[in-house]
């Protein structure tokens, strides 16, 4: 079986990891942990960062130094993942939702505006498979309406809009290293700033909030997202070859465009004249034209050897938040195509221009014709 991804871990990363386990430093304390803030911040244009246990934690960590909470909103993206409005929620906040533009599948820009009230507090952009957001547009409305931007930059490691890398855009940026991610540390994240008191306060709200003149003395409610010199270890590894890593998963796409050009029912995903896609997921939309459904492609893949996920279900689907009474009746069509359509095909940064040419071979075999 081909795989979605799989980690590429060609680097120092065991060297590191055996320097922790020789010189016990195996916790959240430990050089590695520094270097790997200091080096994934410097890489985002950003001072300070801040180590987490997953991207998810690094969301509600950086949701909860802003003092989001109780009463508050924060607007996120439909189509996501679900950690997003989960983070929202962890905090007390409500999340509101915005619809996807159909070319990148990000949130549109121009549905935001309408769904700011007074209690709105933060835009979440995510760089849904790698491709920017449209941050200028984003920014300005957040300007205007005084609202903090917290980019959620999980999937587009290395990505940039107008120049600029994702997560060292907005106040704030939050990274997930899940195996999948384009450097990953098996599980972490991280938030970046360049926001001092706010990275003062996310360090230690992460780390139980002790207080800074007596420990076991808590002023606050503080929650244990420390990650460890072990999983540092490996990030900084994996950091020292990101540039690499991307230009891998940019290069295998530019493989896919060529080979599935011309194949009629295959959207490819874009990458628009500002920005550079980093093509976590390779993505694709499958339409009618293609004379096959996504699910029956998907099934036929699998028969192939070729592993594929769907894309993601909107959150105003999603039974978990129906049951707290949130988005009722909601709407959004651009994402419900999107949940319907779209998967992503084998993208790991080690595949092969053999394996990707299996993959198309198999994707072109499944094609049939209209009407037949
Ligand atoms: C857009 C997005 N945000 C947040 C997360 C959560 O990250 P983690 O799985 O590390 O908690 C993910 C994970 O895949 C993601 O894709």
């Amino acid at each position: 079986m081909i795989p979605v991804c799989e980690p590429l871990l060609t680097g120092k990363e065991l060297e590191y990891v055996s320097d922790c386990l020789k010189t016990n430093w195996i916790s959240s304390a430990g050089k590695y942990i520094a270097e790997f803030e200091k080096g994934l911040a410097a890489y985002c244009g950003a001072k300070y960062g801040i180590a987490t246990t997953s991207g998810t934690t690094a969301l509600h960590l950086a949701l909860a130094a802003l003092g989001i909470g109780k009463g508050d909103e924060v607007i996120i993206p439909t189509f996501t993942m679900a950690a997003c409005a989960f983070s929202v929620i962890y905090t007390g906040a409500k999340p509101v939702l915005v619809d996807s533009e159909p070319e990148t599948w990000n949130m549109d820009v121009t549905r935001i505006e309408r769904k700011i009230t007074p209690r709105t507090k933060a835009i979440m952009p995510v760089h849904i498979y790698g491709h920017p957001c449209d941050m200028d547009p984003i920014m300005d409305i957040a300007r205007k309406h005084r609202l903090y931007v917290v980019e959620d930059a999980a999937e587009a490691h290395g990505a940039t809009y107008k120049g600029k890398m994702v997560g060292g855009i907005g106040d704030v940026g939050c990274f997930s290293f899940y195996a999948n991610k384009i450097i990953t540390t098996g599980e972490g994240g991280m938030i970046v700033t360049n926001d001092e008191k706010l990275a003062d306060r996310a360090r230690r709200l992460k780390d139980q909030a002790f207080s800074r003149e007596r420990r076991f003395l808590h002023t606050e409610l503080g929650f244990n997202y420390r990650m460890t010199n072990v999983q540092a270890a490996i990030g900084l590894a994996q950091l020292e070859n990101i540039d690499r890593l991307v230009e891998m998963r940019r290069k295998n796409a530019s493989i896919y465009n060529r080979l599935l050009k011309g194949v009629p029912g295959i959207t490819p995903p874009v990458e628009k004249k500002w920005a550079k896609n980093v093509y976590w997921m390779y993505s694709v939309v499958i339409e009618n034209e293609f004379g096959m459904s996504r699910d029956d492609l998907m099934a036929f893949l699998r028969q192939k050897g070729v592993d594929t996920r769907t894309f993601f279900f909107p959150m105003h689907v999603q039974p978990a938040f129906k049951n707290m009474g949130l988005f009722e009746g909601e709407s959004y069509p651009v994402s419900e195509q999107l949940a319907v359509k779209g998967l992503y095909l084998p993208s790991g940064s080690g595949l092969t221009e053999q394996q990707i040419s299996t993959v198309c071979e198999a994707v072109k075999q499944a094609r049939k014709p209209q009407g037949k």
